[in-house]
């Protein structure tokens, strides 16, 4: 494989990932229920354990919507890139985790809920959908180290850029 071969792999593997992290953006404006996963509870510093940011109804649209475009890629695109369904599952649950560690360590900050926190907000997310499925599955045969770097380069770009995106559209408050 050329490197610019195993960068397209890298990219459409992490694709479920990329769904999940941002389709509950869309998904909790559309059916307009929120239900916050720390149900407004605080931690020992006096902030909220994660904040309203992060919602059941987030949670299951991002499993659901990941995971359906795994299987997507599987059925239509390319049928050997996972190697069980379970994978892009398991790169969508990495994707909320992450997310939601994110919310968890910003509020230990002091950051109120959507304030920025780069590379966190951008890369958290990849880095867990990554493990989590490398660390059950193994690591890929495209996934040498030089592949990973230019994935997550990618990644941080295309999260600066489809955030930016939804906050033009109206999807989100803030641009990032
Ligand atoms: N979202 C959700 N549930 C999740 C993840 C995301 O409902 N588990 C929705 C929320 O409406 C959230 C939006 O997606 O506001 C954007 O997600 P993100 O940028 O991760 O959250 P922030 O609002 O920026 O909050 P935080 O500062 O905690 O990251
Ligand atoms: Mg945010």
């Amino acid at each position: 494989m050329s490197s610019l071969q195993s960068l397209a792999a890298a990219v459409l593997y992490i694709l479920p990932a990329y769904v999940a992290n941002g389709s509950p953006v869309v998904g909790v404006k559309l059916i307009g229920r929120k239900t916050p996963i720390d149900r407004g509870a605080r931690a020992w510093d006096g902030r909220r354990v994660l904040g309203d940011g992060k919602t059941f109804e987030g949670l299951i649209i991002g499993l659901t919507m990941g995971t359906l475009t795994g299987i997507a890629i599987s059925s239509i695109i390319s049928p050997s890139l996972y190697r069980s369904l379970i994978e892009p599952f398991l790169l969508s649950l990495g994707a909320m985790l992450g997310d939601i560690l994110g919310s968890f360590i910003k509020r230990r900050l002091g950051l109120q809920r959507g304030q920025p926190a780069p590379p966190m907000d951008q890369l958290g997310f990849a880095v867990f959908a990554l493990l989590l499925a490398f660390s059950l599955y193994g690591v890929p045969a495209w996934a040498d180290l030089l592949t990973i770097i230019a994935l997550l380069t990618v990644t941080a770009f295309l999260h600066v850029g489809t955030n930016f995106l939804a906050y033009l559209v109206g999807l989100k408050p803030e641009p990032y």
